[in-house]
């Protein structure tokens, strides 16, 4: 099976992901992807929560915080810029306080408990897994690239739906139960919907919207993870653990792509001893991923003479990856 094969063959997987130890080609491969993509005709976003801005970087254009980005016809990208989003937050919880109290500023206790509040990490990780959420329950686009952080990062934020979602199952479960007594209570003073029953709603709409994205994040159906290895020992080993881990989580996975595959025909010419030392040592590894990883191996991709960025480069590692334009 190749990788356009595992394309054409799952066309109702729209939601496509490439993950893999840092800096072995998530984001070249990401942005490839969408660029294929998008040349077959689909309208494909590719989007990202890393602020080191590599799509920036790939796709030679600044695009951070700028939301979606057309870049060419049907391929869209976009970078989302946390910080921008725990404002928006910030400016919120300030109009509910002033809407909610009827005050006409926000006193300045208040104002220091809200600022300290947005340096909590949790309030980024919540502000990024929400911009996502809206990515991916929006249905605008064909199909959606997460070009994401390194593997650590990726898996948190899986396990992170998970958590969420218990956690939101239990607060909702004591809330139905006190709407259960309040009831009762009501009976006496009917009138005004409680904040109670606000709350609840608030809650059952998170609730709907990590359902949602974790739901399509999860089902081999609709998403596609693909690892993207090296011919290295350890990040053979690496990603074989994750491979694991992942497993664990209940992420499928789809398949398994090598990137920095030195040209073995180099071999064959006048190369230097350096290089045909590497030559036979990628030799063992490869031997080892195919050992490893088997029939699920989907592409190899050569190590190029140069970093990639810019579209023309872009569409060479689209070639590699899918074998021939269109
Ligand atoms: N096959 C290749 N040939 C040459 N350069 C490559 C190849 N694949 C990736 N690169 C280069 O390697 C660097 C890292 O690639 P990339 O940014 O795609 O990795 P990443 O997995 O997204 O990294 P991070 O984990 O930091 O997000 C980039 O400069 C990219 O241009
Ligand atoms: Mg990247």
């Amino acid at each position: 099976m190749s990788l356009r094969e595992t394309f054409e063959k799952n066309p109702n997987r729209r939601y496509i992901m490439f993950g893999g130890k840092g800096g072995l080609g998530k984001t070249t491969f990401s942005a490839a992807t969408a660029y294929w993509l998008a040349k077959q005709g689909f309208k494909v976003l590719v989007f990202s929560v890393d602020p080191q801005a590599s799509l920036s970087d790939i796709f030679k254009c600044d695009i951070f915080g700028r939301g979606p980005v057309e870049i060419m016809p049907n391929l869209y990208a976009q970078e989302i810029d946390a910080d921008q989003r725990i404002k928006a937050y910030q400016d919120e919880i300030r109009k509910k306080i002033i809407d909610m109290y009827g005050m006409e500023t926000i006193p300045d206790e208040v104002e220091n408990y809200i600022q300290a509040a947005a340096a909590e990490p949790a309030m980024e990780e919540s502000a990024i897994f929400d911009a996502v959420v809206d990515i991916v329950v929006s249905g605008q686009y064909d199909y959606y690239i997460y070009d994401l952080v390194p593997l650590g990062h990726a898996l948190y934020y899986l396990s992170m739906a998970s958590v969420y979602d218990e956690w939101i199952d239990k607060i909702t479960q004591l809330r139905t139960e006190m709407e259960e007594y309040n009831k009762v209570a009501a009976v006496m003073k009917r009138n005004k919907e409680s904040e109670e029953d606000q709350i609840l709603r608030e809650l059952q709409e998170i609730k709907y919207r990590i359902n949602t994205s974790s739901g399509i994040l999860t089902d081999k159906a609709k998403t596609a993870f693909f690892f993207v290895v090296i011919p290295e020992e350890m990040i053979i080993l690496d990603t074989k653990k994750a491979a694991d881990l992942f497993a664990k989580f209940q992420v499928p996975l789809s398949g398994y792509i090598v990137n920095r595959v030195i040209p073995t025909e180099l071999a064959s010419q006048d190369i230097p001893e350096y290089l045909r030392n590497r030559i036979i040592m990628q030799d063992n590894y490869m031997k080892e991923i195919n050992q490893v990883f088997g029939g699920q191996v989907l592409a190899q991709v050569p190590e190029f003479e140069r970093d990639i960025t810019g579209l023309p480069m872009i569409e060479r590692v689209a070639n590699e990856l899918f074998g021939g334009a269109g």
